[in-house]
């Protein structure tokens, strides 16, 4: 009698050799057709898509009767013996259903209905972009989303593991803050029991000081801005890993966000070719990301937009469209340095003759644009004040920040990397929007 494997998901059939095996797998019916007196139906279970083959000679007729009435997303419960299948590849022309099936497929003896859904709403036709943000929450289970959050998984999990490895300490920066850290423009307002408070636009400053007292410290959590910007780039929440260190310049923090760039895009290669193969997306791209990036400074940024024919004013910030043609131009990141001080926020140290910042913005190939924002800190008390002032920064609120400057103050350095501009470039995503679970956009925000 042959052994029944139970518990087991579709990743492990994936994963292990389970060829004539005998195992129990339970998820929801994604798809049913028939072939004459087969029933095929494609099963997700959550960590993958299965074809199931339901033939009348191997079942009873109890069994051909549920297969019969099977609707999309019922549960089921499915006992079958897993065979292997080469023919079962991307089916380009089943857009909705577009399913890379694994190679294997099951035979099925045995099947349990354990849930009837009735009226699914999102069928196999083509649904518009508005209809599938409201069913957020459904369009999830859909293949392209499901490959898009798995692999933005491994882009965190990979995230945490580089930065472990160099000897970080995760350091929780708070959400709701007195003040601003990225200029007053963006911010979301709170009221605290009678004080305004907001929502944190980046944990920099509280890393600065973790820096301080714990040497290589980083933030990972969401961040929140309210950016009236209607762009495919563009959340109002979204996640933001921040690593600072100690006696680290600007070049420290290039090598630091580069090698950080390379380890992900290598763990998605090596963790999530099946959800690549699923997106339809060039890997030789993703295999082409080594090491060294290219670095420029913003002057020879400049040069490039006007070589190309764009018109730009020299000390302007770079918008979307500049962006664009930059990072169009390279087939590996970009590193674009010293930036005019004029665009750039207070806390950013000024070179020597004190007109641009020690800063890089790292932009992503294939036209996404800026993916990591950093800078070597300002670290002298008297600049960092004079700064401020130049600023109208409201000293009071930033004595804590200032301190720092008077305490055993060393040079540091640090940077930003947003989590859903890496996982749209890295799975060739239209819009930022795909790229978290429950997308919050200029006015949008259900479900
Ligand atoms: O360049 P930013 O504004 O840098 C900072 O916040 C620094 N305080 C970080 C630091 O030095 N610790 O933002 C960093 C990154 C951007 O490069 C981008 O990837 C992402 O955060 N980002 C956004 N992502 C989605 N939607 C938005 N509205 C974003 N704004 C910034
Ligand atoms: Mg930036």
């Amino acid at each position: 009698m042959l052994e029944v494997i139970n518990n087991i998901t579709i990743d492990d059939i994936r994963k292990n050799n389970l060829v004539n095996k005998e195992v129990i797998l339970r998820g929801w019916v994604w798809n049913v057709r028939s072939s004459g007196k087969i029933k095929f139906i494609v099963l997700r279970d959550g960590t993958g898509f299965i074809q199931l083959v339901v033939e009348k000679n191997n079942v009873d007729n109890a069994v051909l009767e549920i297969a019969e009435k099977l609707t999309q997303e019922s549960v089921i419960e499915v006992r079958g013996i897993v065979v292997e299948n080469s023919r079962l590849k991307f089916d380009k022309n089943k857009s909705n259903f577009n399913v890379v099936f694994i190679g294997y497929e099951m035979i099925v003896k045995d099947l349990k209905l354990l849930y009837k859904t009735q009226d699914y709403p999102i069928t196999p036709k083509e649904h518009g972009i508005d209809f599938l943000l409201d069913n957020r929450h459904l369009w999830i289970r859909s293949s392209k989303q499901f490959a898009i959050l798995r692999i933005r998984n491994t882009i965190k999990n990979s995230i945490r593991e580089f930065l472990n490895k160099e000897g970080f300490i995760e350091f929780d920066s708070p959400i709701l803050t007195p003040s601003a850290c990225e200029g007053t423009t963006t911010l979301f307002e709170i009221d605290y029991f009678g004080d305004k408070m907001y929502l944190s636009q980046s944990g920099q400053l509280y890393v600065e000081a973790g820096a301080l007292a714990f040497n290589k410290v980083y933030c990972f959590g969401p961040t929140f801005r309210a950016e009236k910007s209607k762009t495919r780039r563009h959340l109002m929440e979204f996640w933001m890993v921040e690593p600072e260190i100690a006696f680290a310049t600007l070049d420290d923090i290039i090598d630091i966000a580069q090698n950080m760039i390379s380890y992900i895009v290598s763990k998605v290669l090596e963790n999530n070719l099946y959800e690549l193969l699923i997106l339809e997306r060039d890997i030789s791209k993703l295999e082409n990301i080594k090491l060294p990036f290219y670095r420029i400074t913003y002057k020879e940024a400049v040069e490039l937009l006007h070589s190309k024919g764009h018109e730009f004013e020299f000390g302007q910030d770079f918008g979307a469209p500049e962006e664009t043609i930059i990072s169009e131009a390279f087939d590996k990141p970009i590193i674009i340095t010293h930036y005019p001080k004029s665009i750039k926020p207070f806390y950013m140290k000024l070179d020597e003759n004190r007109e641009f910042v020690l800063n890089m913005d790292i932009l992503a190939p294939e036209g996404y644009g800026e993916i990591v924002g950093g800078s070597q800190r300002e670290d002298d008390y008297d600049l960092l004040l004079m700064r401020m002032k130049e600023e109208n920064i409201p000293l009071k609120e930033y004595q804590w920040y200032l301190d720092l400057r008077k305490y055993g103050s060393v040079k540091h350095a640090g940077f930003g990397l947003g989590i859903e501009r890496t996982v749209s470039w890295i799975c060739k995503l239209d819009h930022v929007r795909q790229a978290i679970p429950f997308p919050r956009m200029l006015y949008r925000y259900y479900p």
